[in-house]
């Protein structure tokens, strides 16, 4: 009986010995997403059964899939790591069960399956996690060949929108929001750092030619990042500077004050003519006069030489009346 009973003991001990080993289990967020240049955080904690305590990490090693080198290792107090990399948890001790892994700078080449192995005096686990790495497209410009290009020219609008992370895509559309993209080439270049240049060139026919067409960009999940507008005369420019020039602010002072002016002078004159007129009738009397108004037009004549045009004219006419 006793020896059954050392045995059961022994073996539930051996069994919890063993079990002590799934203890710690690494849980990490499957997927981890970092703007291009700013820093990545890829989340890692240990966890431990309830009733296992004071759980101390002896190592840690981070280590990226198809890089020989681990980027960083914590091994019983000891720290190494690459420049870019470090844990996210500030003043990290080997009590912190979080043991997510920092990555300033992030990089296009970033990307990919990390390992995170834990090792403690409770047991060991790895886990990983991915990073996926974007960067924003930049607005997009739009540039007419030829320069003067009209409604009336074939032509080409080129869209462009560089530093942009997945590959992405430049879409046209017209002012009516009909698309566009496929009368357009795409070109696609990969700089240096990974990221992706866009260029997309749309050919116009005379004719067939809409007034306005925008030009959008959308990331690789299909979203639409930003646009740009180009807006095309239906007339040549020179001849729209032309237009312009007839309606500049100057002229549009200068023109009433003309019409005006030649009204005041046109009216002048008929004043002036009718006063003539007024006074060759008033001589042509003076010369035949009646006999009872011979007075009054001597007066009226005799004021005219005194030259006062406005006067002789009142007085003539009250004279006459
Ligand atoms: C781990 O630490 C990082 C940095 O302090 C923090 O952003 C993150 O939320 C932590 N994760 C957990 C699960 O506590
Ligand atoms: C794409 O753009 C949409 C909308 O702006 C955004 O929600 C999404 O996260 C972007 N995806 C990528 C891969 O950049």
């Amino acid at each position: 009986m006793a020896s059954i009973g050392i045995l059961l003991i022994l073996t539930v001990l051996s069994i919890s010995v063993g079990d002590a080993k799934t203890f710690i289990n690494v849980q990490c967020k499957t997927e981890n997403r970092a703007q291009y240049g700013q820093s990545s955080l890829l989340e890692c904690v240990v966890r431990t059964a309830q009733d296992v305590s004071n759980v101390q990490i002896r190592v840690v090693t981070w280590k990226k899939k198809g890089v020989e080198e681990p980027l960083l290792v914590f091994n019983r107090g000891r720290m190494m790591a690459n420049s870019r990399y470090s844990f996210a948890e500030p003043s990290w001790n080997d009590k912190n069960m979080n043991v997510s892994l920092l990555i300033a700078n992030t990089a296009v080449e970033d990307e990919g399956v990390y390992d995170c192995m834990v090792m403690t005096n409770s047991g060991d686990n790895t886990n990983h996690t991915n990073l996926n790495v974007t960067a924003k497209y930049s607005v997009p410009t739009i540039k007419p060949i030829p320069e003067t290009i009209t409604q009336n020219t074939d032509g080409t609008l080129v869209c462009n929108s560089d530093g942009g992370y997945p590959q992405g895509q430049l879409r046209w559309f017209d002012e009516h929001n009909m698309e566009w993209t496929k009368s357009a080439d795409m070109e696609v270049k990969k700089t240096e750092s990974g990221l992706f240049n866009l260029s997309s060139s749309l050919k116009l026919m005379r004719g067939s030619v809409f007034s306005k067409y925008t030009c959008i960009v959308f990331n690789a999940s299909r979203g639409k990042e930003d646009e740009a507008t180009f807006e095309i005369p239906d007339k040549p420019k020179s001849e729209g500077h032309e237009r312009e020039k007839g309606l500049d602010p100057a002229s549009k002072i200068v023109a009433p004050v003309v019409v005006i002016g030649s009204l005041i002078a046109g009216l002048l004159l008929v004043l002036v003519l009718c006063r003539r007129r007024r006074h060759q009738q008033n001589r042509r009397q003076s010369a035949t006069p009646l006999m009872g108004d011979r007075r009054e037009v001597r007066t009226c004549e005799s004021e005219d030489e005194g030259g006062d045009h406005q006067e002789m004219d009142t007085k003539c006419q009250d004279s006459l009346a």
